[in-house]
């Protein structure tokens, strides 16, 4: 028998896949109105405000409140995930304020019906830099390639390959050690879906059906990385911004269907 590492990656049906749709415009629109929001002066704390109203008038169930991962300290306290300038993610919502200039990647996850959505986005706040626009786009386009890349038959491989080639052409780093995920029934299930190639990633073959979160998570300085006392906000070594850009995807045999376009 061929020997394999793949790990089950549960295929969902066309009535899963409308929920999971339902759940992903839900995220869709609350990081619509926090990217509206996010201007200079703002609190992160307001921003989760937003996010949390978006979440009830849709009658969604938060993704990350709640949330109690064996690698973190404390179950996770907000509704959204913001993460400013050498944030790479995790970051709580506190009382810090955003100033111009800064970046801000925004993180949200709902579910409808059991059913998760899971997305980020990166902005400016106010005035950006070249370089800080070039951080932003590559990461978008790094996803879009990731995106791209899952169809039926292609591997996790593809995957990673496709959004490290975009990483490597920008000369930007990844974050190590994070990556997407599988994503249904929760928000975070196997398999892990690398932004890095690594070998293994060509036994889990993408079927119809598979539901899956792509994010990449770049960086303009070197790839060190630290946990913040706080316990979740993943921290650059060397304090240079980061950018994370993510949707939830299915994949079917007409192509990569966004569950997280608006
Ligand atoms: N959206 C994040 C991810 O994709 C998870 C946030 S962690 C939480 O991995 F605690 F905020 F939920
Ligand atoms: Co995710």
């Amino acid at each position: 028998m061929p020997s394999t590492t793949a790990v089950p990656h549960p295929i969902r049906s066309a009535a899963e896949l409308e929920t999971m749709r339902e759940s992903g415009r839900v995220v869709a629109l609350a990081l619509e109105a926090v990217r509206a929001a996010a201007v200079p002066g703002v609190k992160l704390r307001d921003l989760d405000d937003i996010a949390r109203t978006a979440l009830h008038e849709a009658g969604a169930e938060s993704s990350f409140f709640g949330y109690a991962p064996a690698w973190a300290p404390t179950a996770y306290k907000g509704v959204l995930c913001l993460s400013p300038n050498e944030v790479v993610v995790h970051g709580p919502p506190t009382g810090r304020r955003v100033s111009d200039g800064d970046v801000l990647s925004i993180d949200f996850g709902a579910a409808v019906d059991g059913w998760h959505g899971d997305a980020a986005i990166t902005v400016h706040i106010g005035s950006s830099t070249e370089e800080d626009r070039r951080l932003v786009s590559a990461t978008e386009e790094a996803l879009a390639a990731g995106i791209a890349a899952a169809v039926p038959g292609a591997t996790l491989l593809d995957i990673a390959t496709a959004v490290d080639a975009v990483a490597k052409r920008h000369g930007f780093a990844h974050l190590p050690d994070h990556g997407g995920h599988g994503i249904g029934r929760a928000m975070h299930e196997a398999p892990f879906v690398p932004n890095q190639p690594f070998a293994a990633a060509r036994d889990q073959r993408l079927e119809a059906g598979h539901t899956l979160a792509i994010e990449p998570m770049l960086l303009a300085g070197s790839s060190e990385y630290r946990t913040a006392r706080d316990g979740w906000s993943v921290v650059t070594r060397d304090r240079r911004r980061a950018a994370h850009a993510e949707h939830t995807v299915a994949v079917t045999d007409d192509g990569p269907l966004i569950l997280t376009a608006p």
